[in-house]
């Protein structure tokens, strides 16, 4: 485990924020690292830059870390299997899901490739970096923002040919749909899906973080081809 400064927190609403690091870890788009406070519990989270975490509040430890008031964390990693980077790649971004695309859009763009984001939340106040991203589509189920609905509503219609690679984070409900979607458009074989779980050690050794197909979503995951999801999704 090393030790890194906590150089700026950016909230973008209540419960979302981006904590920045003092410095850069050697890492690629889709791995996470584990995530140490002092006096919480370790806790994974995807790299949303190679210096920045995302972090939804919704329990003691992610609460901390946006309440601001630590200057230093420790850090283990960066773990896990990355997203395989491609030339044409269509993003597909759920809530809180934004965290690792993020990292992906921009190693893409700044290597000259196309990457196309479809993001959905519950409402304007969850869709994060809007201005950020030069070729976006948005959904919210509220309808304040972009198209009514869900990421699906914008992912019907599209000549999924095109892309070399399609993406996925998001809520496991709303990746089950999106499996599901790409299957009937078969499309599957390009497809990344990048999973949760409850995690402890974050190398594949403690078991918790285990598929009923007995993958572990820290070693063999979290982002994994569609093919290997096939009863899990
Ligand atoms: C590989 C990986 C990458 C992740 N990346 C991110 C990320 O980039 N940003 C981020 O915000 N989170 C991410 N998470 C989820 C994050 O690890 C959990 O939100 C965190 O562990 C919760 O810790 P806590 O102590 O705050 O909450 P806990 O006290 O552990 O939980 C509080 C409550 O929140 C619920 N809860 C816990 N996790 C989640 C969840 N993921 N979604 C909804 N409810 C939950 C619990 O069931 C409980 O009711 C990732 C998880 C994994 C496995
Ligand atoms: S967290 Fe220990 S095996 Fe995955």
């Amino acid at each position: 485990m090393f030790t890194l400064r906590i150089a700026k927190v950016v909230r973008h609403s209540e419960k979302i924020a981006t904590i920045y690091f003092n410095k850069k870890i050697s890492s690629y788009p889709g791995q996470f690292v584990m995530l140490n406070l002092f006096g919480y519990e370790e806790i994974p989270l995807s790299l949303s830059s190679p210096n920045s975490v995302t972090v939804k509040a919704v329990g003691e430890t992610t609460r901390a870390l946006l309440d601001g008031n630590f200057r230093y964390i420790g850090i283990r990693g960066a773990f896990g299997r990355p997203f395989t980077i491609s030339d044409r790649a269509l993003l597909i971004a759920g809530g809180i899901g934004i965290a690792p695309l993020k990292y992906l859009y921009d190693f893409l763009k700044s290597r000259g490739y196309e990457a196309e984001l479809v993001y959905g939340a519950k409402s304007v106040g969850e869709l994060i970096w809007i201005e950020e991203f030069e070729n976006a589509k948005f959904a919210t189920e509220d309808g304040s923002f972009g198209v009514k609905g869900t990421v699906l509503d914008l992912l019907r219609d599209r000549n999924y040919d095109y892309y070399s690679r399609i993406y996925c984070c998001g809520k496991e409900e709303m990746m089950r749909k999106v499996y599901r979607l790409l299957k009937a458009k078969n499309c599957l074989n390009k497809a990344e899906f990048s999973l949760e779980r409850y995690m402890r050690c974050g190398i594949g050794v403690c078991g918790s973080c285990v598929l009923k197909n007995g993958l572990r979503v820290c070693k063999d995951g979290p982002v994994f081809k569609a093919e290997n999801l096939e009863g899990i999704l």
